[in-house]
C-alpha cells in the first residue's frame, strides 16, 4: 500500500476524500500522516478522528522560511511517504521539500492551470468572467501552480455563482480527480519528463 502524507491548511475535504477512499480494501493508498502550516486547520481534526498522526510546522515559529521549510521537509520525512500530496496547503514548497521528494509532491488546484493559479484561483475566474473552469492535479516544482499537469476536470460556471457556490462545485470534481489519481499514481508510479507526465 501506497504511504501517503497529506499537507493541509483548511478543512481537509479533499483529505476527508482520500481518508474515505482507503475504507474500501482496494484502495491502493493509505494516509499515513497529515501535516499543517497552522494549529487551526480542521483536516487536523479529521486526521485525529481517524487516529492518523499529525504534526503542525508553522513559519511563525521559525526564524525565516528557509528554516521552515527544512522543518517541514522533516516532518512529513518521518511518515516516510510514497507520495505527499498538497490538498488545500496554501503556502509555497521550498527547495528543501522538493529536493527531499523529487517527483514525489502533488498539489490540487481549483483551476484548469496555466490559468487562474495562486491563492485565489476561484474568485479570479469569476472576476475574469471565465465561463468554464474546474481543477488540476500537477507535479510541484519550484513555481506557483507551474509544475507538469497530471490530469484536469473542467467544471462551468454557472450564472449567479459566487466564489463558495462555484468553490462547491469545484470541489466535487475535485476530490473524485484527487482520489482517482493518487490512487493510480501509488499502484503504478508517476514518471516525469519536462512537462510529459505518466502514470502506471
Ligand atoms: C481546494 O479546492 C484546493 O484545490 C484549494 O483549496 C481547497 C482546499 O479545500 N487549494 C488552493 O487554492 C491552493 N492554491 P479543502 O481544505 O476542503 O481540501
Amino acid at each position: 500500500t501506497g504511504r501517503l502524507v497529506v499537507l493541509v491548511s483548511g478543512g481537509g475535504s479533499n483529505l476527508a476524500a482520500l481518508l474515505a477512499a482507503h475504507e474500501g480494501p482496494a484502495y491502493p493508498g493509505r494516509v499515513v500522516g497529515v501535516v499543517a502550516d497552522r494549529a487551526s486547520a480542521g483536516g487536523l481534526d479529521l486526521a485525529r478522528a481517524a487516529g492518523i498522526p499529525t504534526a503542525v510546522v508553522a513559519p511563525g515559529d521559525f526564524d525565516d522560511r528557509a528554516a521552515w521549510d527544512r522543518a517541514l521537509a522533516e516532518s512529513i520525512a518521518v511518515f516516510r511517504p510514497d507520495l505527499v500530496v498538497s490538498a488545500g496547503f496554501m503556502r509555497i514548497l521550498g527547495a528543501a521539500v522538493l529536493d527531499r521528494f523529487p517527483g514525489r509532491v502533488v498539489n490540487t488546484h481549483p483551476a484548469l492551470l496555466p490559468s487562474f493559479p495562486g491563492a485565489h484561483a476561484v474568485r479570479d475566474a469569476l472576476a475574469f468572467g471565465a465561463k468554464v473552469t474546474g481543477c488540476t492535479l500537477h507535479v510541484v516544482d519550484a513555481g506557483v501552480d507551474t509544475g507538469p499537469v497530471i490530469a484536469q476536470v473542467a467544471v462551468p460556471v454557472e450564472p449567479g455563482d459566487d466564489e463558495a457556490t462555484l468553490h462547491e462545485r469545484i470541489k466535487v470534481a475535485e476530490r473524485r480527480l484527487l482520489v482517482d489519481w493518487v490512487g493510480r499514481i501509488v499502484a503504478g508510479g508517476l514518471t516525469v519528463e519536462g512537462r510529459s507526465v505518466t502514470v502506471g
